[in-house]
């Protein structure tokens, strides 16, 4: 047996992501991020339940692995939880004004709303208090000029199990409102070899975390349950 062949699955998939281009790599981690979504909504059943475990944990520790070593003290993925010091009171406040007035222009993805690319989000996107926050924490970051309102305010919206895209590499995710107090749908991230996260967001507060890592969800919203928020996309550089 050679050296390579005794290394774990997960280093050598790291390995071989270095190797790849960035096209290559976005199409290895669609692949990766599909079986590890899949693998915990319940596919693949009838497969041995040890094969399972063994099979999300590989796609779920090499997700992390494939960004050149930029994630190298990776646990769960969160960087940030709770009110976050780079937005005031009056920025939530216009936002969550900005969500609202930009409610009728959002688009269906899968089985959400989103708006891009509102002027004031665009705005806010560039902050450099987020900036400096981010930096602070992870190292040098650079904006996506990315910045989505999302919205889950009719019943069974939500989004399954996944990876965000590149652009989301780093996501700034913000709870604008929640309604009614009696919540339901949840953000559940999945860390490997964890227990999963489950993370209730009050209004204003925000969660930082590598999106394109760790496999995370929203579950479905119940009748009379809206949710709003707002997503800022940052790169790692
Ligand atoms: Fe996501």
């Amino acid at each position: 047996m050679t050296q390579a062949s005794s290394l774990p699955l997960v280093e050598r998939i790291g390995r071989l992501s270095a190797e790849l281009t960035v096209a290559e790599r976005e199409n290895l981690k669609l692949m990766l991020s599909m079986a590890a979504g899949g693998l915990l909504v319940g596919h693949a059943r009838q497969q041995p339940e040890a094969l399972r475990r063994e099979a999300l944990e590989t796609a779920q520790r090499s997700l992390p692995k494939l960004h050149d070593g930029k994630r190298p003290a990776f646990t769960t993925g969160i960087v940030f939880r709770g009110r976050a010091p780079f937005f005031t009171d009056a920025e939530i406040a216009a936002m969550d004004e900005e969500s609202r007035a930009n409610r009728h222009r959002a688009q269906r993805f899968h089985d959400h709303y989103v708006t891009s690319g509102a002027p004031l989000a665009r705005e806010m996107a560039l902050s450099s208090d987020i900036n400096a926050f981010l930096s602070e924490r992870v190292g040098p970051v650079l904006p996506t000029y990315k910045a989505n309102y999302l919205y889950y305010d009719a019943p069974g919206l939500g989004i399954d199990p996944h990876v965000d895209k590149n652009e989301f590499a780093l996501n700034v995710l913000t709870m604008l409102e929640h309604r009614p107090e009696r919540r339901h749908s949840e953000l559940i991230l999945y860390p490997p070899e964890q227990d999963p996260v489950h993370i209730q967001l009050a209004h204003g507060e925000s969660l930082v975390f590598f999106a394109d890592s760790v496999t995370h969800q929203r579950t479905r919203t119940v009748a009379g349950e809206s949710i709003r928020l707002v997503s800022f996309g940052y790169h790692p550089i």
